[in-house]
């Protein structure tokens, strides 16, 4: 049987949420990754080194029994956020890096930033203090078209951030565009960006063509074929500036499957088999170990995994839903094959 062997990867960006849908969730992560960046976008958000303490213990406490797995966490940038919660975060053994979201670009990103340039004295302080910087890329102003709000963030924010803080480490999350990706390549060696797994495999057909299909509904949205060859092409390059992070996010499916559905595909259930997928069919199953295992343990400046991961072709379909009935949470790729499966 065909099979790859890589080192263990790690996810650098997931939502695992609290509560029941942790519990359902995290084995998942957990089974796969020795270690995921974990989003602050709970309800309230995770704002203080305290909190993501907090936090921490309640992900610890869901990882089933003979898993290792390491929490990193992020703190929720807002308004209020000040210098000194800044320069505690950093001193933290387990808090990561701040996640910067536009208010109002996407789920419970209410409490999110309004005014970039107001948290320039912040951005000063993480680049001081060597914490990274992650950030949404997207414009919120309703008259922009929602495919070009990641494209126009780059112009209108990306550029002036990177500029003002040449020091201060910046990964642009889950990049969905030609211009992000150039954006990316162009910059310093301080600038990276996560690639998720629905990015690379689907364009915006996926959500739209033959009927509504809101389990492909994400932000950023999934944009034009041309922009998903990009990411291919970046994704498989071999380039340390680009790393895997799922942005899996669950939502219960009646929140999904509803008159105004949620953003967000939960993908941690398959996702190494999902980029094995997007990796085989460019023909460069070779680069995923890079992408998966090695570059953005290099960029956070931690340690490359020990164990290994072997995956082998062998199909299995994806269920309708993980979870409780009540609970039940759709996957991306739901009810269809693939043809990789964790050994
Ligand atoms: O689709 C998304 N879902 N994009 C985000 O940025 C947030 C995420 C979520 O938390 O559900
Ligand atoms: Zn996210």
């Amino acid at each position: 049987m065909k099979t790859i062997t890589i080192t263990r990867p790690d996810d650098w960006h997931a939502h695992v949420r609290s509560g029941a849908v942790l519990k359902t969730v995290l084995p998942h992560t957990v089974r796969q990754f020795a270690r995921a960046i974990i989003m602050p976008n709970l309800k309230p958000p995770v704002t203080t080194a305290a909190q993501a303490l907090a936090y921490r213990e309640e992900i610890l406490q869901a990882v089933p029994a003979g898993f290792d797995f390491m929490p990193l966490m992020t703190l929720y940038l807002t308004g209020s956020t000040t210098a000194a919660e800044i320069k505690m975060a950093a001193g933290s053994d387990h808090v990561y890096a701040f996640k910067l979201y536009p208010a109002g670009a996407t789920t419970n990103s209410d409490s999110g930033v309004a005014d970039i340039k107001a948290v320039y004295p912040l951005l000063e302080a993480m680049e001081k203090y060597d914490i990274p910087l992650l950030i949404h890329g997207e414009v919120t102003d309703e008259r922009c078209d929602i495919f070009d709000r990641e494209r126009v963030f780059v112009d209108t924010s990306l550029t002036g951030i990177a500029g003002s803080f040449p020091g201060l480490r910046i990964v642009v999350e889950h990049v969905t565009t030609s211009e992000a990706v150039q954006f990316v390549e162009a910059a310093g060696a301080n600038v990276a960006a996560t690639i998720t797994p629905q990015h690379l495999l689907f364009n915006r057909n996926a959500i739209l063509a033959g009927g509504i299909r809101p389990h492909y509904y994400c932000l950023p949205i999934i944009k034009r074929e041309h922009h998903r060859l990009a990411l291919v092409a970046a994704a498989t390059s071999a380039n340390p500036k680009f790393f895997l992070g799922t942005d899996s996010a669950p939502h219960l499916t009646s929140l999904k499957e509803s008159a105004c559905g949620c953003a967000g595909c939960y993908s941690a259930h398959a996702a190494l088999e999902l980029y094995a997928k997007a990796f085989e069919r460019a023909g460069s199953l070779d680069k995923l170990e890079g992408f998966a295992s090695f570059y953005g343990a290099d960029f956070y400046r931690l340690p490359r995994n020990s164990g290994t991961i072997t995956l082998e072709k062998s199909a299995w379909t994806v269920p309708a839903a993980y979870g409780e009935d009540s609970l039940s949470i759709t996957p991306l790729m739901a009810n269809e094959e693939l043809s990789w499966k964790i050994r």
